[in-house]
């Protein structure tokens, strides 16, 4: 496992991180505690130190599994979790009052639960989980990890930017105010290499790169006939004619890819670690058999620049989150 500073905080993440929403169960089904416990100490035992969580994840479910195996881990092991928006609006709603969203007194009564849930003193990256760039205008947020930082409670913080929009959070990047932001960047969502990540750069802010896999499109494993159970986020966001739309490009990028080594996630993993201004990708992942491919990917490197610019073609301009 290879390491790199997170902006300008000095911790050295893993270039795989663990992200935990589906470990949380309730918007992700299928899986069971027994399993993600078993999942985490295998990624922690292959070199992973980065793990990002939050309080809205099976409502605290996630954060208290993190919290019960961290302390067992034989190295250290960095936390990042967030702050719901207190109106339950995922994402933001444009325009939205910071008030309805992220009061001070609710950032920082979250923060306490979330503390207990993890069973830390100290949260080590404490995100806002939804965005607005009108917030910067406005103080309690900014007054809140102010206070969280200076008593200790919470070390750095960032912002969770709204899915496929990485321009909202330009003006929170250049503003010093927060250390990281994290944002969907994968072969299909290619657009944080416009702007966002030359600016992440210039002001040594780290990037926790989400949703690498495209909630599953590019593990290859959705076909037409994939059904998910009751009402989970995936029924959701792979309904209508989108299995058959994901078919179609996953197809197009297996033909692509033919004589490349690894298989098509671990591919979509290391392009998005080929970027340098990513800390860390975060995939999700409940099992060990998942945890094993998604670590190994970190020892191949980045991707030749030929590959890169081949998968250049196969972004894709969508939006399933609505
Ligand atoms: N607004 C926000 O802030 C926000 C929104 C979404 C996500 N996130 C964060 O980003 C993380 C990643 O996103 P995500 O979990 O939604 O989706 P994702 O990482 O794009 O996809 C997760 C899926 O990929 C599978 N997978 C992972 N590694 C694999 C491998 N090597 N081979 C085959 N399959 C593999 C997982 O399988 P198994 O689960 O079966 O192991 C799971 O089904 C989340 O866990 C969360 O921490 C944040």
């Amino acid at each position: 496992m290879r390491y790199r500073k997170l902006g300008r905080t000095e911790m050295e993440v893993s270039e795989i991180g663990y992200g935990a929403w589906g470990i949380g169960g309730k918007q992700w089904l299928g899986g069971t505690d027994e399993e993600s416990v078993r999942a985490l100490r295998r990624a922690f035992e292959l070199g992973l130190n980065f793990i990002d969580t939050a309080l809205a994840y099976g409502d605290g479910h996630s954060e208290r599994l993190v919290g019960s195996v961290v302390k067992n881990a034989a190295h250290r092991v960095y936390i990042a979790t967030k702050v719901p928006p207190k109106n339950r609006i995922w994402p933001a709603a444009p325009g939205s009052p910071v008030g309805d969203v992220f009061p001070y007194e609710y950032i920082m009564s979250c923060t306490e639960e979330s503390l207990r849930n993890l069973k830390v003193d100290s949260i080590d990256l404490q995100q806002l989980h939804v965005w607005d760039p009108g917030w910067m205008q406005r103080d309690e947020w900014k007054r809140a990890f102010e206070d969280l930082r200076t008593s200790g409670k919470v070390r750095y913080t960032g912002i969770s930017i709204n899915d496929h929009q990485p321009d909202t959070a330009l003006e929170a990047v250049a503003s010093g105010l927060i250390d990281a932001v994290q944002v969907i960047y994968n072969i299909f969502d290619q657009t944080p290499e416009r702007n966002l990540f030359a600016a992440a750069q210039r002001h040594n802010v780290g990037v926790l790169a989400r949703v690498p896999l495209d909630e599953g499109s590019l593990t290859g494993a959705i076909r037409e006939d994939t059904a998910f159970e009751g009402d989970e986020f995936r029924a959701f966001y792979f309904r209508g004619d989108r299995k058959t739309q994901v078919v179609e490009r996953v197809e197009a990028l297996r033909a692509d890819l033919d004589g490349v080594p690894g298989t098509l996630p671990e591919i979509a993993l290391r392009f998005v670690i080929t970027h340098p201004a990513v800390s860390t990708v975060i995939p999700g992942m409940r099992r060990v058999t998942t945890v094993e491919s998604s670590l190994g990917v970190s020892d191949t490197g980045p991707l030749p620049e030929a590959i890169v610019e081949k998968l250049r073609n196969h972004a894709w301009n969508k939006n399933f989150y609505r």
